[in-house]
């Protein structure tokens, strides 16, 4: 039986004070509503749609490049859930299956959950709802529960006394097939304190046609909804905590677990040793046994095993760092190959290069990759020395086992196995020190 995601993000998110959609703002670097999809994806469902509204050209945007199939439904005005949900209608017309609900800015539900509700849809239920046992119940909507069945959900807004006391609260995600979906919420009305069209509402009109209801329930911290800029920041340690446990499951030793901070697809092998401070941003993979030193940042990389980096290094995206190779403090790479070996230790920036094998940077060497205008590339033979405080003028090559003498700009090819010396030549005039002093002081006294 095929399956469609519909998420609903179609909302201010007033809360958020930002100009920017609520589920645009980013877990880990991610949007939200991309955590939320990611999970739901899993499922492999054959549709995906999300409505989008308060600034739904931004969030069309940012799917194009995210997930390019996804179809986007458009809800002009907020009316509600139930209205949202009616957005994706037509979308779906020609689709014959069930359907999941999913709120953008409920990131953390998990795809086992999600596959929980989908078999008890499937076996038992014409409506299913995901509920959790909050804490704080508060302005959660509240599931009424008769003889073990689910009678309706109140929202807390229209609750009575005696239904506030109901812990069982309702997170938001609700599956039904397509059909009984769009059936029953031509039938919801907005007769509530909000005066709203509420998707909860789809239980009690599923009881009145003698369908079945049921509940699935799930832990709260997999229900977390994201209104504010507080439980933004709730969410991301949430996630940070939980990618630093599944790091150390699978044998990576954090020194300082707290302050080191992952993306959703951070890759770290086993024996990766991870010192306090430091940030991986999207699309880095560390092979076994490398070091990544404190106060790193690493972005769009690769670490060969045994590989060290830092402290204080930034890989930048398209670097690439052999096997034992060594990148030291105050080194930013960016697109750029180290191979196997090779020594960056001190204070360089390698851009658009490629350093062969076992080669040895100086401290201070900088690829000067930019013009102003075009990128130029920079190739290092395997087992150069570059001397310190060397400028490298791309485009251009220094060969196998070449030196390069230390503060020397380099605009012409070094052929391999050769010295360059690209600096003026040294002239020292005996006694000369003495005179000059002697000439600026003279100076000075004329000058009081
Ligand atoms: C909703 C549920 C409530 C539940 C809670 C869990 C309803 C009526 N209430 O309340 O029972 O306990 O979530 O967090 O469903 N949205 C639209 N268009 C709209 C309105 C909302 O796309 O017109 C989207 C929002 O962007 C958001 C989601 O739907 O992603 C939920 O809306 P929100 O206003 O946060 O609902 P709650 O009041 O939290
Ligand atoms: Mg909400």
């Amino acid at each position: 039986m095929p399956l469609a995601i519909v998420v609903l993000a179609a909302g201010r998110g007033t809360r958020m004070v930002s100009s920017k959609p609520k589920v645009l703002h980013p877990i880990a670097g991610l949007p939200m509503l991309f955590h939320a999809m990611g999970t739901a994806s899993e499922l492999q469902p054959e549709r995906r749609v999300v409505v989008a509204g308060f600034g739904a050209e931004q969030v069309s945007h940012a799917l194009q490049d995210y997930a390019p199939d996804v179809e986007v439904a458009i809800q002009e005005e907020q009316l509600g859930t139930a209205h949202a949900a009616d957005q994706a209608r037509s979308a779906l017309e020609d689709f014959d299956g069930d359907v999941i609900v999913l709120f953008g800015d409920t990131p953390f539900i998990r795809t086992e959950t999600l596959k929980t509700m989908l078999d008890a849809r499937r076996a038992k239920a014409d409506v299913v709802v995901l509920g959790f046992e909050p804490d704080d119940p508060a302005r959660y909507g509240r599931l009424v529960l008769a003889d073990g069945r689910l009678q309706r959900i109140v929202e807390a807004k229209d609750a009575s006394p005696q239904e506030l006391q109901i812990g069982l609260c309702n997170s938001g995600v609700i599956c039904a097939s397509r059909k009984n979906l769009f059936d029953l919420i031509s039938r919801i009305g907005c007769g509530n304190a909000a005066q709203e069209y509420y998707l909860t509402d789809i239980v009690e009109k599923a009881n009145e046609a003698g369908l079945a209801c049921s509940v699935v329930t799930c832990s709260e911290d997999e229900t977390l909804g994201i209104n504010s800029r507080a439980e933004l920041a709730r969410a991301e340690a949430i996630f940070q905590n939980r990618a630093r446990q599944a790091a150390m499951a699978v044998g990576v030793t954090l020194v300082a677990p707290e302050t080191v901070f992952f993306a959703p697809d951070t890759r770290l092998d086993r024996d990766v040793l991870v010192e306090p401070h430091v940030v991986f941003g999207p699309g880095v993979e560390v092979e076994q046994g490398a070091v990544v030193r404190a106060f790193s940042h690493l972005e769009g990389c690769q670490v060969g095993r045994e590989a060290v980096i830092g402290p204080y290094a930034r890989l930048r995206p398209g670097s690439s760092i052999g096997a034992g190779a060594k990148i030291g403090n105050f080194v930013e790479t960016k697109n750029a190959t180290l191979e196997a070996g090779a020594k960056v230790n001190h204070l360089s920036y390698l851009g658009d290069a490629h350093v062969g094998a076992a080669a040895n940077i100086g401290a201070g060497t900088i690829t000067c990759n930019y013009d102003g205008v075009l990128k130029h590339r920079t190739e290092v033979g395997a087992g150069a020395f570059i001397g310190s405080n060397s400028a490298l003028v791309a485009p251009v090559s220094v060969g196998a086992g070449a030196i390069v003498a230390a503060g020397s700009v380099i605009t012409r090819e070094v052929p391999p196995e050769a010295l360059a010396l690209g600096r003026a030549e040294q002239d020292n005039k005996a006694g000369a020190a003495e005179r000059l002093r002697q000439r600026q002081r003279a100076r000075k006294t004329a000058a009081e």
